[in-house]
């Protein structure tokens, strides 16, 4: 199963891409998201609703909507992306991928794409065979593209030969094979913390923050998707969440619930990886009955809440694995590895406020894991379940 993988498509003008309906409908089954992109020419082959009522997502073709005005950003297109698949590859996308050169959205979206990038190409005999092509394919695999071979048989010319593009169901099974879906947490039990907490003042207030719990949850469906049982306490969050179906999860409003919860689920856990943004300080006192505006200011006198990573990295065995996150925005390192020492973890997930497109509300986040043993990785600005996926890698070292 492709659970939620994002699947970014694609199509140019070649006879073969009446067969991408087939490719967007077996990935639609398969449990994947869709999107699309079409050049000018592959409309002439396929229609852009056909694409977007099998793939429920609109078509993006051009940078700007005249009609609507609306700018569809190619970095945003390939930051979304898991895998960004090509086909048709036509002989004039391959050589224009080869070259850097970049005159439509589909290629300004493959020069900024992050995810890998698959191609299926589609030609003629003697396309298919000339030495511009081999060329531009091997430079396409030198810059880690990977190519699905020709398939051969009869071609839209009549001539009979390599150049057809390969069955839907070949193409569905490289996607799936490059989103190499393993199960290496098989045997796991794992706690993931995400979201915000909410400190009542009174039954209609509360002391809350930004965070919506987008990097939590796509740590745990990336754990889940890899076979563990994972246990998601989850803080109080507007967004509308798809869980993976071996994910348990535990709503909680405060940070006292937040401790309450996780304490009891860690002890049977083999690792912990705590992302939620938890309040450091709650009302000291929580009116029961809604406070009356009387006074023109008012004091809230505010007391600290109990901290769940650092008691759970009191409680720690030497079998269990402990991460944590640290959200900065000055001295990052410096404060990060303090804390890491400090609540006694394995490891710490570093945020800074300071890149662009990190930290709440985004769906793509850059991080830095540094390791109690004094590794230090960076990552590339990507997306938040790109980034769960490098996080979940990084665990993988630690407790195998
Ligand atoms: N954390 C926690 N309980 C709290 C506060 C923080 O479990 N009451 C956890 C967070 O989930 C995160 C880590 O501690 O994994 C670091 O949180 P962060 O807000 O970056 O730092 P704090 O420890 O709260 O320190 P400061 O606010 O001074 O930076």
């Amino acid at each position: 199963m492709l659970n939620k993988k994002k699947i970014l498509i694609g199509v140019c003008g070649g006879i073969a891409a009446y067969k991408l309906a087939y490719v967007v409908r077996l990935l639609i089954k398969e449990g994947a998201q869709v999107k699309v992109i079409m050049t000018e020419s592959a409309k002439a082959f396929i229609g852009p609703l056909t694409l977007s009522t099998l793939s429920k997502n609109e078509v993006y073709s051009d940078f700007f909507d005249s009609e609507t005005g609306v700018w569809s950003n190619h970095v945003e297109l390939a930051l979304w992306a898991d895998v960004f698949l090509i086909a048709p590859a036509t002989s004039n996308i391959i050589g224009k991928m080869a070259n850097g050169i970049c005159d439509n959205l589909l290629l300004a979206t493959y020069f900024s794409a992050k995810s890998s990038v698959i191609v299926a190409p589609a030609m003629d005999l003697d396309m298919s065979d000339h030495p511009s092509l081999k060329r531009n394919l091997t430079q396409l695999q030198d810059d880690n593209v990977s190519i699905i071979p020709f398939e051969h048989g009869e071609l839209a010319s009549g001539l009979t030969g390599d150049g057809r593009m390969a069955e839907p169901m070949t193409i569905v099974k490289h996607v799936s094979n490059s989103l190499k879906i393993i199960t290496d947490f098989s045997n796991k039990t794992i706690l993931v913390n995400a979201g915000p907490t909410q400190e009542a003042i009174d039954p209609v207030r509360y002391i809350g923050n930004r965070s919506t719990g987008k990097m939590g949850v796509a740590i745990a469906n990336e754990l889940a998707s890899r076979g563990a049982l994972v246990h998601l306490v989850l803080g109080p969050t507007s967004e509308n969440f798809n869980f993976h179906s071996s994910i348990q999860v535990v709503h909680i409003q405060s940070a006292q619930e937040m401790f309450d919860a996780c304490s009891k689920i860690f002890t049977s856990c083999d690792a912990a990886i705590l992302s939620a943004a938890v309040a450091d300080y709650t009302p000291s006192i929580k009116s029961d009955t809604k406070i009356k505006k009387a006074a023109n200011t008012l004091t809230i006198d505010l007391v600290k809440t109990p901290d769940t990573l650092a008691a759970l990295g009191k409680i720690k065995t030497s079998k269990q694995t402990l991460v944590g996150f640290a959200l900065e925005t000055n001295n990052e390192l410096e404060n990060a590895t303090k804390k890491l020492k400090k609540k006694n973890l394995d490891m710490v997930v570093l945020n800074s406020l300071a890149d662009k497109g990190a930290g709440f509300g985004h769906d793509t986040n850059k991080v830095t894991c540094i390791h109690i043993n004094g590794d230090i990785r960076t990552f590339d600005l990507k997306s938040k379940t790109a980034v769960a996926t490098d996080i979940v890698n990084q665990l993988k070292e630690i407790i195998q």
